[in-house]
């Protein structure tokens, strides 16, 4: 059984792969009837344990374009509140007879549990763990990223040789900086942190990435910076600078982003906090790419389940009505 856990799993071919069968899937959305038969017939379980906007409204989404039947399972208003296990719930799936699980836990490691436990049959996908990895935010991010810094047909069969990716804020808390570093590091992309010394992980220099604390000195050699949510609900109120402090040294506005090459991008994973780590101006400018990156997370999606799911057929196929 084939899962999708970590970012860091993921060897460059696959990646690449990755990304070049989301680009045929995202032509899917301008056919007349945007919906492929590729897994009619597999049901795919949406387990969210913790809450989302973006990932289980794009998993849904992904899904029903490949024609999946999807049921969606959210721990609230579930028998997880009368204290049922993660074993006792898969094991109830299970039973079903679920092909995928789309995991979201607040437990660092509780998808490979569910993946390697004996517990479930079905494909296993790490739609966010704790701390730990978001695989599909990473593989939507290199996406945009390719899309806009190399083109959208240019860029098949490419990685991200050579681009400079800056990830900014609370690091430590963040499980998409942990899942970006390993697949940009794998996509050939040199990556740096810059983040409060209090938010920066123990451990860091292990990570395939440099840190710095000089977000000015930074902006001018970045292709791509991201801001990274502050996860307050995370963390002690010690580990935080003032809001203001925080946002005069890490956050982004009109006056910083100037100071990025004309070319570059600024991301967003989401949920943002405007105001504090990036400002309106900058949110709602050209350059923010953070609506891009939910659209393309459709397509990642759908190319991560067709890989997984979807066997030998081909990923599009084009009828002759609509190639007219
Ligand atoms: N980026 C992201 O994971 O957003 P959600 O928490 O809304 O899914």
């Amino acid at each position: 059984q084939r899962h999708l856990i970590s970012a860091a799993d993921l060897t460059r071919d696959d990646a690449v792969l990755i990304l070049d069968t989301a680009e045929e899937m995202s032509r899917v959305a301008d056919r007349p009837i945007k919906k492929l038969p590729t897994l009619r017939g597999r049901t795919i379980v949406n387990l969210f344990f913790e809450d989302s906007t973006r990932t289980r409204i794009s998993f849904e989404a992904a899904e029903k374009r490949l024609s999946a039947d999807v049921i969606n399972f959210s721990a609230k208003g579930s028998s997880v509140s009368k204290g049922e296990s993660l074993k006792d719930t898969a094991q109830t799936l299970e039973a079903m007879g679920v092909d995928a699980v789309v995991i979201r836990h607040g437990a660092s490691g509780a998808p490979y549990r569910l993946a390697n436990s004996g517990w479930i049959d079905a494909a296993v996908i790490n739609a966010g763990d704790g701390t730990h990895q978001h695989p599909t935010q990473a593989l939507l991010d290199a996406f945009t990223m390719r899309r806009r810094l190399i083109g959208r047909d240019t860029g098949l069969g490419q990685d991200l040789s050579g681009k400079r990716i800056t990830l900014v804020g609370d690091v430590l808390h963040s499980r998409v900086a942990r899942s970006n570093v390993d697949l940009l590091h794998t996509l050939g992309a040199e990556v740096t942190l810059v983040a409060p010394p209090t938010l920066v992980p123990v451990g860091v220099g292990t990570w395939p990435c440099e840190v710095s604390y000089d977000l000015d000195a930074v902006l001018p050699k970045s292709d791509a910076v991201m801001m990274l949510r502050v996860q307050r609900e995370r963390m002690n109120a010690a580990f935080f600078p003032t809001e203001r402090e925080y946002s005069r040294r890490y956050g982004l506005d009109g006056d910083r982003m100037a100071k990025m090459p004309e070319h570059a991008i600024v991301m967003h994973p989401g949920p943002m906090v405007r105001g504090m780590e990036i400002t309106a101006e900058v949110a709602d400018s050209d350059r923010c790419t953070v609506v891009e990156q939910v659209a393309n997370g459709v397509s990642i999606r759908m190319a991560v389940l067709y890989l997984l799911l979807g066997g030998n057929e081909p990923a599009v196929t084009h009828s002759r009505t609509e190639e007219k």
